[in-house]
C-alpha cells in the first residue's frame, strides 16, 4: 500500500510517499527555521500562513522524488491531532481534498502516536515496549502495547523537555532551534561546571513524572554569573549542564519504568530524541540487555514519513475517515490511553 503522508502540526510542512510502512520512497521537510528565527520561538499565523503557501509543492516534491505519480497513491494521511490549529488545518483540508479528487481513503492521525511509532519504520520492534516520547511539545513515558494502544506512565508536569532546551537557549541568546544549538554547544562544555536541580517531586504517588520548568529557572537564575566579565563560565558550560540534567530527569525515571514494568524493549522518539546525550545513555542500556531503538534523525523531528507509516496500520485493520474529520488542537486521543 503506497501512503501519502502529511504532517503540518507545528512548523515543519513535510510530505512522504511510505510503502507498506516500510519502505521509505521520499521524505520531503520545508522546515521554517528561517522564518521563526527572528522570534526565537515559532509565530503559529506565520507557521499556518507559510503552510498555506508550500503544501502543494511539498507534496509534489514527495510525489515526484518517490518516483511515483498521484495515480500511484493508494491512501493519504495526514496529522490532524495534536498541534497548532491554523497550522493542522492547513494539512488537514488539503488532504481530504487531494485523496478525494483521487477518490482514495483518508484518515487523521494522532501525531503523538506517529512520534511514538517512527522507530517501527526503520527498526521494528515487537510490541509491548517502553516508549520515549520527548518533544517541543511532550514529555511521556509509556507502555506501547500495539499502534493503536499505549498506557501512559509519566508526564511532565510542567514544561516539555524540548521546550525547556528552546527556552533556555532563547534566554541566553544562543541560536535557534534551541535543542540543536545546545546539544551542540554541550559538545565541548563541561557538564559538571553547574550542579542543577533535578525535580522534588512525590516519588511515590507519581514515581514516573517528570518537571522541567524548575531546572529551565534555575538555568536561567544562572546568568548573573554567565554575564561577570573575566569569568570562566562559557555558554557551553551553562549548555552542557543543563543538558546533562535534562537527561538525568528522563533516564532516571526510564531506568525505574524499565525495572517496574519488567518491559525488555525501548524506543524513543520526537525532536529530542535527535539529542546526542540522551542516544548515548538510551543505547547504555543495552549492557544491561534491553533492546533499544530510536529513529534516524530525520524521522526525530516532525516528519511526513511517520504518518504515513503509522496510518498504514490503521488502514490495512480497516480503519477510515469521512470528509467530517477535522484539526484539534488538543490530545483528546491522547489522554483517553
Ligand atoms: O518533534 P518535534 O519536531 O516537534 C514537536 O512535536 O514538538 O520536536 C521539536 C523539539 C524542539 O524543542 C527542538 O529544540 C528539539 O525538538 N530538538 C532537540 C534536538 N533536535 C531537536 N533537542 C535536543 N537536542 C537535539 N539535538
Ligand atoms: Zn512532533
Amino acid at each position: 500500500m503506497t501512503i501519502l503522508g502529511i504532517e503540518t502540526s507545528c512548523d515543519e510542512c513535510s510530505a512522504a510517499v511510505v510503502v507498506d510502512a516500510e519502505k521509505v520512497l521520499s521524505n520531503v521537510i520545508a522546515t521554517q527555521i528561517e522564518l521563526h528565527k527572528p522570534y526565537q520561538g515559532v509565530v503559529p499565523e506565520l507557521a499556518s500562513r507559510l503552510h498555506t503557501e508550500w503544501i502543494e509543492q511539498v507534496v509534489d516534491a514527495a510525489i515526484s522524488k518517490a518516483g511515483i505519480t498521484k495515480n500511484d497513491i493508494d491512501a493519504v494521511a495526514f496529522t490532524n491531532r495534536p498541534g497548532l490549529l491554523g497550522s493542522l488545518l492547513v494539512g488537514v483540508n488539503f488532504a481530504k481534498c487531494f485523496a478525494s479528487t483521487l477518490g482514495v481513503p483518508f484518515i487523521g492521525i494522532d501525531h503523538i502516536r506517529a512520534h511514538l511509532y517512527a522507530s517501527q519504520i526503520e527498526s521494528p520492534l515487537e510490541y509491548p515496549y517502553l516508549g520515549v516520547l520527548v518533544s517541543g511539545g511532550h514529555t511521556v513515558i509509556c507502555k506501547v502495547n500495539s499502534y493503536d494502544s499505549v498506557d501512559v506512565l509519566g508526564t511532565t508536569i510542567d514544561d516539555a523537555i524540548g521546550e525547556a532546551f528552546d527556552k533556555v537557549a532563547k534566554f541566553y541568546d544562543l541560536g535557534y532551534p534551541g535543542g540543536v544549538v545546545i546539544d551542540r554547544l554541550s559538545q565541548n562544555g563541561d557538564a559538571n561546571a553547574f550542579a542543577f536541580p533535578g525535580p522534588t517531586m512525590d516519588r511515590d504517588k507519581h514515581p514516573y513524572d517528570m518537571s522541567y520548568s524548575g531546572l529551565k529557572t534555575a538555568v536561567i537564575n544562572q546568568k548573573d554569573r554567565f554575564l561577570n566579565p573575566g569569568h570562566e563560565d562559557t555558554k557551553e558550560n551553562i549548555a552542557a549542564s543543563f543538558q546533562r540534567q535534562a537527561v538525568n530527569i528522563i533516564m532516571k525515571r526510564v531506568r525505574l519504568a524499565l525495572k517496574d514494568t519488567g518491559l525488555t524493549r525501548i524506543s524513543a522518539g520526537g525532536g529530542v530524541a535527535a539529542n546526542s546525550l540522551l542516544r548515548k545513555e538510551l543505547k547504555e542500556l543495552e549492557k544491561g540487555g534491553y533492546t533499544v531503538t530510536f529513529p534516524s534523525l530525520k524521522l526525530c523531528t516532525d516528519n511526513g514519513a511517520m504518518v504515513a507509516g503509522l496510518a498504514y496500520n490503521y488502514l490495512i485493520d480497516g480503519f477510515r475517515d469521512d470528509v467530517r474529520v477535522s484539526a484539534s488542537a488538543r490530545v483528546s486521543a491522547f489522554k483517553k490511553f
